[in-house]
């Protein structure tokens, strides 16, 4: 057993009771590598940011739970030596099951998400209520998820969103227990959130999403006063970083996002965590083929690494400042 405390890392009951008072959200930031990770702590620890840092299932079997565990340590440390000491939530994303939440709750995760959202209610329940009680002994805590996003989560597959229902919210998380609650209001995950005909196109071509149900975000506001409320799939998808990919012998096409200035207006309510994969995927991949169509000769992975790391730490900082509101929270 290896206590995240041992680790340096923090729990995000302090960090989420600030973050809803203070009208601001945490970022989430999914890490699989050591380049992603640098770059998260170096937007956080320049924007003094707290910051969560987000590991799914997929991220423990491409980078091994030890050497993430590692580096969410070292991750810590690395903040100090840049300058400036952050609060650092090292988070299982999306968790599936009991037992990949046990496994992280005793291998120093400070946080999980068990996301029951695609079982019957009572089974959700159930299944988040086990988690609860198995984290709380260890002062972890807990993110549960009801209503569904379209789009891919991780093993789960939703075709169609089914948005959180407020009346649901109470008795969910007061027969779970849970720190937060992650819901369903019109976001999804990827880079390809809406079909083009669910959207409508601006006089440039560019493709306008339909707008997220903040009337539903209000009403569980009204349900859960105060209580931490998690968006999942925010990426905004900025279509500069997809042109680069595509002028640059990539094919993505049709990507569309959250507009940043609906993720701005969540931050100010009481979503107080925003997750965030996507769109520094799409940074790092942007950066990666230009530096390869300009550079045909370099064949050192630091040559291609640097720069995408330092366009994933510029799109973090900014979120940070100009979205999230995080900046100078830490
Ligand atoms: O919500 C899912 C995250 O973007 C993680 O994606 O399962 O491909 O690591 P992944
Ligand atoms: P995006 O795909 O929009 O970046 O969402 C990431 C996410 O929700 C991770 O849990
Ligand atoms: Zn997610």
């Amino acid at each position: 057993m290896t206590s995240y405390k041992e680790l340096g890392l923090v729990n995000t009951t302090e960090m989420f009771a600030k973050a809803v008072k203070g009208g601001y959200a945490i970022p989430a930031y999914n890490f699989n590598n050591m380049e992603q990770m640098q770059a998260i702590i170096q937007a956080c620890v320049e924007t003094k940011s707290p910051v969560i840092l987000q590991v799914s299932a997929g991220a423990r079997k491409y980078a091994n739970g030890t050497l993430l565990r590692n580096m969410a340590k070292g991750a810590v440390e690395y903040a100090k030596e840049l300058g400036y000491e952050i609060p650092v939530v090292l988070h299982l994303d999306h968790g599936a099951d009991f037992e990949i939440c046990k496994e992280c709750i005793d291998n120093g995760f400070s946080s999980v998400m068990i996301d029951g959202s695609h079982h019957p209610y009572d089974k959700n329940i159930e299944l988040t209520r086990k988690v609860v009680d198995y984290a709380h002994k260890y002062g972890v805590t807990v993110e549960g998820e009801l209503g569904v996003l379209a789009g891919i989560e991780d093993d789960v597959v939703a075709e169609k969103s089914t948005y959180t229902q407020p009346e649901e919210v109470i008795d969910f998380v007061s027969k779970t227990g849970v720190d937060s609650l992650a819901i369903s209001i019109g976001t999804s995950h990827g880079a390809n959130k809406f079909k083009p005909a669910q959207c409508t196109k601006n006089a440039d071509g560019v493709l306008i999403p339909p707008p997220l149900r903040f009337d539903i975000l209000e009403e569980i506001e009204k349900q859960l006063p105060g209580f931490p409320i998690v968006l999942h799939g925010s990426s905004s998808v900025p279509q500069d970083q997809v042109k680069i990919i595509n002028e640059n012998g990539g094919a993505i096409q049709d990507a569309v996002g959250i507009p940043e200035s609906e993720l701005r207006k969540a931050a100010k309510s009481a979503v107080c965590k925003i997750n965030i994969d996507s769109d520094g995927r799409l940074a790092m991949t942007a950066a990666i083929r230009k530096h390869m169509a300009e550079n045909p000769g370099h064949f050192d992975p630091r040559q291609y690494l640097a720069p995408a790391r330092d366009s994933l730490k510029a799109i973090y900082s900014a979120k940070n400042v100009n979205v999230l509101g995080s900046a100078n929270h830490a």
